[in-house]
């Protein structure tokens, strides 16, 4: 037999309600196992074997929900804040409450953001053993040194003393006429506070826009808005999963 649970925790995690308005929905015989109306909610159940149902409709059990979201500006990487609107909220279709997200953006930052409640994969993506890639596209004002390639390559020193792992630059268009901002993307491999910003800063430079573009083998959904989400692809999540497991 598989793990069990009480059947209030398991409806709760489904997000049908809190532990005491499940038992009212019980007493009135509004919840079903296995064919059968039941009335003990503290019973236990297997998630994976025995059918409940709630109203008649067939709750399944999902141990684990993963989102990807091009979060907006305006938007904290957090699950409450009392100032700003935070990524978990932006997640409407979100079944269970213990949603999370699986790293940090800035406020002003947009672009990918893993949303999950998985601890262990958030951990592992997250871990600063593992060095695990994160491209970003940004638009720096004015013009970078001629030799900001070798700079990001060779790791940063900031402001602090402490030296960045190598970064890989790309300059993709130089400063545009008119508009006096230069594209670019850069990878790094580690997630220190503000670090993109921080890197171009040591350069004398200003990071005026910034959106992370992958993580791992996880690319932004290109046709994803910002503050429009979706669920991770079967392949998506296999990926994630098999390349993070890598010491
Ligand atoms: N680096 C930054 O400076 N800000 C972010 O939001 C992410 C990386």
């Amino acid at each position: 037999m598989g793990t069990t649970m009480r059947l209030d925790k398991f409806l709760g995690q489904m997000g049908k309600g809190s532990r005491s308005q499940i038992k009212e929905m019980a007493k009135k015989g509004r919840i079903f196992v296995n064919g059968q109306a039941e009335k003990k909610t503290e019973r236990k159940i297997c998630p994976e074997t025995d059918e409940v149902t709630l109203d008649g409709c067939k709750i399944d059990y999902m141990a684990f929900e993963y989102y990807m979201l091009n979060k907006p500006q305006g938007v904290v990487s957090a699950t409450e804040d009392g100032r700003y609107p935070t990524a978990v909220e932006l997640i409407g279709s979100a079944v269970r409450k213990d949603l999370f997200p699986a790293g940090r953006l800035d406020v002003d930052t947009e672009g990918l953001l893993l949303i999950t409640n998985d601890g262990e994969l958030a951990h592992r993506l997250l871990s600063p053993k593992r060095h695990v890639d994160k491209t970003y596209y940004a638009h720096i004002l004015g013009s970078l040194p001629a030799d900001s390639q070798k700079q990001f390559e060779a790791g940063i020193i900031l402001e602090d003393g402490l030296k960045t792992m190598p970064a890989v630059l790309n300059i993709l268009s130089e400063e545009e006429p008119g508009k006096d901002l230069t594209a670019v993307t850069l990878t790094i491999q580690e997630g220190k506070f503000h670090q993109v910003k921080r890197m171009f800063q040591a350069l004398g430079c200003q990071v005026v826009y910034l959106k992370r573009l992958s993580m791992g083998s996880l690319v932004l959904d290109g046709k994803l808005k910002p503050g429009e989400y979706r669920r991770l692809t079967e392949e998506e999540l296999a990926g994630l999963k098999k390349g993070e497991s890598i010491e």
